[in-house]
């Protein structure tokens, strides 16, 4: 899509997460690595593979996947966020390439990624953005590749929204060092939508649901593929 007057500024929400020690000690946890070698392990990530991590934050999931010997490409908005994730791939004497842009402006080469991961990233675009951003990495992946999507959603339908996000919040305020300040930034700057929407979202754009999972109020994983034939 060529840039217009009219085309999203996916860096206005960088002063949301502009708190980089702060949103590492949110993002990161001392199982981070363990959590994401078991969802790589899951995916069959496998040597020699190129994967695109998009939202990367602070590189755990990206460096784990190197480590595993694929190609990675970490991508993020936040160039606070990327210089974590290169501190990681030192400390972890890996490679990634990484980049420095968002879901809606990230270079790539069409048909060439195994493997998409986009993990709590999503909700930072409106609806229609996120459509777009959908269909770049559709476009990005290779035939019969598969996009991993994890994010803040709603689960519950609209009247049940407002016990879902007191539930979302206490669980987080408990168990994430999240503050009640985060999750009103979260509700009233952010756009998370309902699973369902993203569940159209990426049929409309393509991709073959090969799994949704909803866990708790407000958590929706998502394992897609691009048909052989796209
Ligand atoms: C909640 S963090 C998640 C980081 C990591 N994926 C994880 O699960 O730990 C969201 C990340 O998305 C990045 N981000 C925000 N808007 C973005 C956009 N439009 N394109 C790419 N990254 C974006 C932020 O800089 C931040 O690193």
């Amino acid at each position: 899509m060529l840039a217009r007057d009219w085309f999203y500024n996916e860096r206005r929400q960088l002063g949301i997460d502009s708190a980089v020690a702060r949103q590492s000690a949110i993002y990161d946890s001392d199982d981070s690595g363990s959590r994401a070698r078991s969802t790589l392990t899951r995916l069959g990530v496998q040597r020699g593979q190129r994967i695109a991590d998009i939202g990367c934050g602070n590189g755990i999931l990206a460096c784990e996947a190197a480590q595993m010997g694929a190609e990675v490409h970490a991508i993020d908005i936040s160039p606070a966020m990327l210089a974590l994730a290169e501190i990681q791939a030192k400390d972890m004497k890996v490679a990634i390439k990484t980049q420095s842009a968002g879901l809606l402006s990230f270079k790539y080469e069409p048909n060439s990624f195994d493997l998409v991961v986009s993990e709590f990233t999503l909700h930072h675009l409106p609806d229609f953005w996120k459509a777009v951003a959908l269909s770049r990495m559709f476009s990005a992946l290779k035939p019969g590749g598969r996009l991993f999507l994890r994010d803040i959603v709603f689960v519950s339908a609209p009247d049940g929204s407002e016990r879902g996000v007191e539930q979302w919040a206490d669980f987080n305020i408990k168990n994430h060092s999240f503050s009640r300040a985060d999750v009103m930034t979260h509700m009233r700057d952010e756009y998370s939508t309902f699973g369902w929407v993203i569940e159209r979202l990426l049929a409309d754009v393509g991709f073959s649901l090969e799994s949704a999972d909803y866990h708790g109020p407000m958590h929706g994983t998502y394992l897609c593929r691009k048909p052989a034939q796209a």
